[in-house]
């Protein structure tokens, strides 16, 4: 066993370590960088059908949900197609519209996921067409799907999914682009610039890894907390809800990931002296707003530490603590920002003695429903 660690301590690390591999397997050859564009051709919807998409319904269970979060703000926003997200145990019992112009895409890093695979089934039957991102090649999913994107991140062993994660953000990423290259919605140079960030990610992401002392510190202290928030708006809310869960699998801490603007209905009552706030703050064009809501925190005792492109004095000076991640476009963010979250996850378990790569529980892959 210890051989297939690879060095590391645990297969979560060496998961986490494996990710600027992952984005640039997962990216290969699907991206044409003298060409500028992306190249799914696995995705054989023509460009009529792209045309005549109406909506589309992202389904999907635990870890993949909230990759499905991320997709739905890089799809409408590159191709302005309306995206509804949901758990595939709720899906299927509510009766979701779903016509032969919805385009159904589900997420599983094992392709196995009895939820996800009974909404496939479903969206099949009542006519859509059914795209799987998944990481298993031949799994269920991928043979009934009608199109599959392979996320290559490689076989995943620790129950907390890191790699598989940032995989189908890359996958959302390349599908959005596609889309917006067929539909000729974005002009080529913004395909370009958001091509050329693409592939700086994982260079960026090795950055980070190299800044893990910080964020091991920073787990150490909130390792003796029973409790925590995530914040955060737009994407930083989507990834805020990753990290939120990725802590409570492996550390047994509770947090609660909150839409930044949300707090003050409610959840501002559970705020008081001490409480560590953990902000994620990438979104530049609601950054004002994320600092009004980190204020009313701060206000109440909370102890803030904020995650943020790097050189952005506002946030520093609104935090107690702030952890500095690349410059990249705020589409891309989660690809950088969740970085931080799952080795803050990894450390905190480590500090409290858990069993990091196999939590209380909790099962890696999940065939009953
Ligand atoms: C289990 C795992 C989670 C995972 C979820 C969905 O609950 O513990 O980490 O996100 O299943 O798995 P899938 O293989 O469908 O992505």
């Amino acid at each position: 066993m210890t051989a297939e660690k690879a060095g590391f301590d645990h297969f979560m690390l060496k998961e986490i370590y494996e990710q600027p591999k992952a984005y640039r397997d997962t990216m290969g050859s699907r991206i044409d960088a003298a060409g500028g564009q992306v190249v799914l051709n696995e995705v054989k919807l023509t460009p009529q059908q792209i045309w005549d998409i109406h909506n589309i319904h992202i389904v999907a269970c635990g870890t993949a949900y909230h990759a499905g979060l991320v997709g739905k703000a890089v799809i409408e926003q590159l191709a302005r197609i309306p995206v509804e997200v949901d758990v595939a145990s709720e899906y299927r019992y509510r009766d979701p519209i779903i016509t032969a112009n919805t385009l159904v895409i589900v997420v599983s890093q094992s392709g196995e996921t009895a939820d996800t695979l009974a909404a496939l089934r479903e969206a099949r039957r009542s006519g859509a067409r059914v795209i799987a991102i998944t990481n298993v090649v031949g799994s269920s999913v991928s043979r009934e799907a009608d199109d599959v994107i392979v996320t290559w991140a490689g076989p995943e062993i620790a129950v907390a999914s890191t790699k598989a994660y940032t995989s189908q953000l890359i996958a959302f990423y390349l599908l959005g682009l596609h889309f917006a290259q067929t539909l000729g919605l974005q002009d080529e140079t913004m395909i370009r610039s958001t091509i050329a960030a693409l592939l700086k990610l994982p260079e960026q992401v090795e950055q980070i890894l190299a800044q893990a002392e910080q964020i091991k510190e920073y787990a150490e202290h909130i390792a003796s907390h029973n409790d925590l928030f995530f914040i955060g708006r737009g994407s930083d809310y989507a990834v805020a809800q990753e990290g939120s869960l990725k802590l409570k699998e492996i550390s047994y801490i509770h947090s609660e990931a909150y839409a930044a603007g949300e707090l003050k209905h409610g959840t501002l009552a559970l705020i008081e002296e001490g409480i560590p706030v953990i902000a994620l703050a990438t979104q530049e064009h609601l950054l004002e707003k994320t600092v009004s809501n980190i204020k009313e925190v701060k206000a109440r005792g909370a102890q803030v530490f904020a995650i943020a492109f790097e050189g952005n004095p506002d946030i520093g000076k609104a935090v107690d603590l702030v952890f500095e991640i690349p410059r990249t476009l705020s589409l891309l963010a989660p690809a950088l920002s969740v970085i931080p979250l799952q080795l803050l996850a990894y450390y905190a378990s480590l500090a409290r003695g858990n069993d990091v790569d196999k939590p209380r529980n909790l099962a890696k892959s999940v065939t009953v429903e």
